[in-house]
């Protein structure tokens, strides 16, 4: 997984550098944003599934490689690895992007909730893998 967990470092420093400051990120927001996420979704490291996958390190992992986890045939046909712009457009309205998902949820219309959010799912990411070997 080095290359996804470089592709995550690289993808939270672009992000850093280059929205600021019109669309400035608060990952403390971010942070209680993901409580509406966290009622299907973990985010630690090797934490279980809920009716969601669990999301560590979801920022450059490929779409769909959660274990132990049955994706929709919807999100098996997909083959992409998630960015802030794949993630940005699925929870703005994630059966609008990939219709057929089972993810229940209607989507975040304002786009500083998702800017806020996805600096704080990177930030979590970046942050539990500094010292995790595989
Ligand atoms: C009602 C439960 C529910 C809620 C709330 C929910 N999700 Fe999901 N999520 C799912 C399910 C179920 C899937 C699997 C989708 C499929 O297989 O079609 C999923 C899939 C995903 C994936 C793709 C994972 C992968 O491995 O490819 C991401 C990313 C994601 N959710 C992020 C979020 C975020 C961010 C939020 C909050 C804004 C959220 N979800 C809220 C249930 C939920």
């Amino acid at each position: 997984m080095n290359l996804a967990k470089s592709l995550a470092l690289s993808t939270a420093f672009a992000i850093g550098l280059g929205a600021v400051p019109a669309l400035a990120q608060d990952t403390a927001k971010g942070k209680r944003l993901f409580k509406r996420c966290a009622a299907c979704h973990t985010l630690e490291e090797g934490g279980k599934n809920k009716v969601g996958p669990n999301l560590f390190g979801i920022l450059g992992q490929q779409i769909a490689t959660a274990e132990n986890f049955r994706f929709s045939n919807a999100f098996k046909e997909l083959d992409f690895a998630w960015d802030e712009a794949k993630m940005d457009e699925f929870i703005l309205a994630p059966k609008k992007m990939i219709p057929g998902t089972k993810m229940a949820f209607p989507g975040l219309r304002k786009e500083q909730d998702r800017a806020d959010l996805i600096a704080y799912l990177m930030e979590a990411t970046t942050t539990s893998t500094a010292d995790a070997t595989d």
